[in-house]
């Protein structure tokens, strides 16, 4: 568990909670919980736990950062989280993109996560390439999240945050969503690599890996079977991710 968890003043929290209304009311508007989250994933996703460098503070924010190839299409989650922090702004980019994460995940359905705040911001970007590459496989998703010090179980518990939203051919160059309903948070993401390839729906090299490796196949079927379990050790493997480099777990 935590070492410390760093102090914000009683103003900062206020200003939290009215930036989490705020989310709230455009997430629901915009229908824009998925690029949200990938928003946050992004900026914390960077995190290299031996040099302690990347990580959730707010770089994606900078340019030299949201134009790296990954980051297609992300631009559009910054610009709106610039709305929010026109309102709010005393709160670093850092808290606001972990703190958009939290909320598109919890106002399309799916589990609270506790959400600590105090990061800082950085202007250093990561060198690019840091990010998950969708064609490759198991070794590589192992390699990229060990790097960031997440597990097995975290890799597939947070795979399932493709349970919102869908790819862009322009983007990615992969097209189409996961689930048939890409705007509610459940374990369809599971359930649906359970049964297999379906017109219209999108499985990544990375997501079918997931079935073949032995060890995440088990959290699969879990998750796929109870959507409690999934629900829980989704927002642990969550709150980790948006606290590397911040929080020590
Ligand atoms: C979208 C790859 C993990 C959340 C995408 C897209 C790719 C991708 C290729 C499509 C982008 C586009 O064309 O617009 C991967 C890979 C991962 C991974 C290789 C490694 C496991 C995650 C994690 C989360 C996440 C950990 C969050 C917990 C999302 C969301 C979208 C998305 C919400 C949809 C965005 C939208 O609808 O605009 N991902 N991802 N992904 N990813 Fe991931």
């Amino acid at each position: 568990m935590a070492a410390e968890v760093p102090l914000v003043d009683h103003e900062y929290v206020m200003e939290i909670e009215k930036a989490r209304q705020e989310l709230r009311g455009m997430i629901v508007e915009k229908q824009c919980a998925p690029i949200m989250l990938r928003l946050a994933w992004h900026d914390a996703g960077t995190y290299d736990r031996e040099t302690k460098t990347g990580g959730p503070n707010g770089s994606i924010r900078l340019e030299g950062e949201y134009n790296h190839i990954a980051n297609r299409g992300i631009k559009a989650a910054i610009d709106l989280c610039e709305e929010i922090k026109e309102k709010c702004p005393k709160i670093s980019y850092a808290d606001l993109y972990q703190l958009a994460g939290v909320t598109a995940v919890e106002v399309t359905g799916g589990p609270t996560i506790s959400f600590v705040s105090g990061r800082k911001d950085s202007s250093v970007i990561p060198p690019e390439g840091r990010l998950p590459d969708a064609s490759q496989g198991a070794n590589h998703l192992r390699d990229v999240f060990g790097r960031m010090g997440l597990n097995d179980k975290d890799i597939v518990a947070l795979s399932g945050g493709h349970t919102l939203g869908r790819a862009h051919k322009d983007r990615s160059g992969f097209d189409g969503p996961w689930t048939s309903n890409p705007l509610i948070f459940d374990n369809s993401y599971f359930i649906e690599l359970i049964e297999g390839e379906k017109t219209g729906l999108l499985k990544l090299p990375t997501d079918t890996c997931l079935m073949e490796d032995k060890v995440f196949r088990q959290y699969v079927e879990t998750y796929a079977k109870d959507k409690d379990t999934f629900f829980r050790d989704y927002a642990w493997s969550h709150k980790k991710l948006s606290e590397l480099g911040f929080i020590d777990h």
